[in-house]
């Protein structure tokens, strides 16, 4: 991970000052640097020798970086890291655009490791993320939105992303096809638990402890899985008040309906929710040789659930 950080330093670098700016300002902001995590372990527990894992796991963590730019744009956020965002800081413009820095960035580093089945696998997961993001558009407002609606659009914003992490190092290692998609498969389920876990944390938690304001998906009428259950589970009145505020996005009344959704149990179902996603995840290392990066892959999946941050 210290050789990931540093490549990540190097490689940010333009001489256009505002680039490094704006770069240094998120990226410095720290983050979890899961992906990157999970790319290093993934590689290891698949038997990989060589040194492609270290620019691989760099260059998903800047495509990660440039859609959490464009994200909170999108979001109009303005907290993240901990650290104002750098649309607040900056302007939505300077944030698109060096989000777009980033992502042709990691596109110039993979293009160096000149292998066609890894460009393959990240030009179709980026695009993905891109569906997923626009998908997702499609569903604010609407108080309707399904739990498949919902999981489709997580699949393709969120778990394609770390799925992508894990197959690559079963790819790096050369991997059979059955054990490649074994470590996909644990990649995307863990990606599932981690947004479900994600989108109960921003009803859940704190601005202090989360580095990100919470209720923020509220404000923007986003569905996500706590109201879309509490909605169908709730009573008439407290079922007016959840689809009221996904339709106009107000938080003014942000405790009540807080309330209104642990009431309906709809917190403890998402949880439940991804705790399945979690083991579905631990149970697909069961296609790797027992080895200490297998074992911490099989943590990560209940931190991902688990995690306060
Ligand atoms: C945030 O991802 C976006 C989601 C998929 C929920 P992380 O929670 O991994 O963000 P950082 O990198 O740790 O800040
Ligand atoms: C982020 O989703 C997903 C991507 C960055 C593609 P969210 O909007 O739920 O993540 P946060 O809560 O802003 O980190
Ligand atoms: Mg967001
Ligand atoms: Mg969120």
């Amino acid at each position: 991970m210290r050789a990931v950080d540093a490549l990540i330093r190097r490689r940010l670098a333009s001489d256009v000052v505002l680039i490094n700016q704006i770069a240094e300002h998120i990226i410095g902001g720290g983050g979890k640097r899961l992906r990157p995590m999970l790319h290093l372990l993934a590689a290891e527990a698949a038997g990989y020798g060589g040194d492609h894992h270290i620019p691989l796991a760099a260059l998903i963590e800047f495509i990660h970086t440039s859609t959490l730019l464009h994200d909170d744009v999108v979001d109009e956020s303005d907290l993240r890291r901990g650290r104002k965002t750098a649309n607040a800081l900056w302007g939505n413009a300077a944030s698109v655009l060096v989000g777009d820095f980033l992502y042709s960035r990691s596109f110039q580093m993979m293009v160096e490791l000149d292998d066609m089945r890894i460009m393959r696998i990240l030009a179709d997961t980026t695009n993905r993320i891109a569906e997923g993001e626009v998908l997702q558009l499609l569903n604010i407002g609407n108080a309707d939105t399904s739990e498949q609606a919902y999981l489709d659009v997580i699949e393709r914003k969120t778990a394609v992303l770390f799925s992508a992490a894990t197959r690559l190092g079963a790819v790096l290692a050369g991997l059979p096809a059955a054990q490649e998609d074994a470590l996909a498969r644990y990649g995307m389920d863990l990606g599932f638990a981690f947004q479900i876990a994600d989108d109960v944390l921003d009803y859940v938690s704190d601005a202090q402890t989360l580095g990100k304001n919470i209720g923020d998906d509220l404000a923007e009428g986003k569905p996500t899985l706590p109201v879309i259950r509490a909605i169908a589970g709730a009573g008439p009145e407290q079922a007016a008040l959840l689809r009221g505020a996904i339709e106009s996005g107000d938080t003014g009344a942000l405790d009540g309906i807080v309330a209104a959704i642990r009431d309906s149990g709809a917190l403890d179902y998402a949880h439940d929710r991804a705790a399945g996603y979690a083991r579905s995840a631990r149970a697909a290392l069961a296609a790797l040789p027992p080895s200490p990066a297998r074992d911490a892959l099989a943590v990560l999946a209940d931190y991902a659930v688990d995690r306060r941050t």
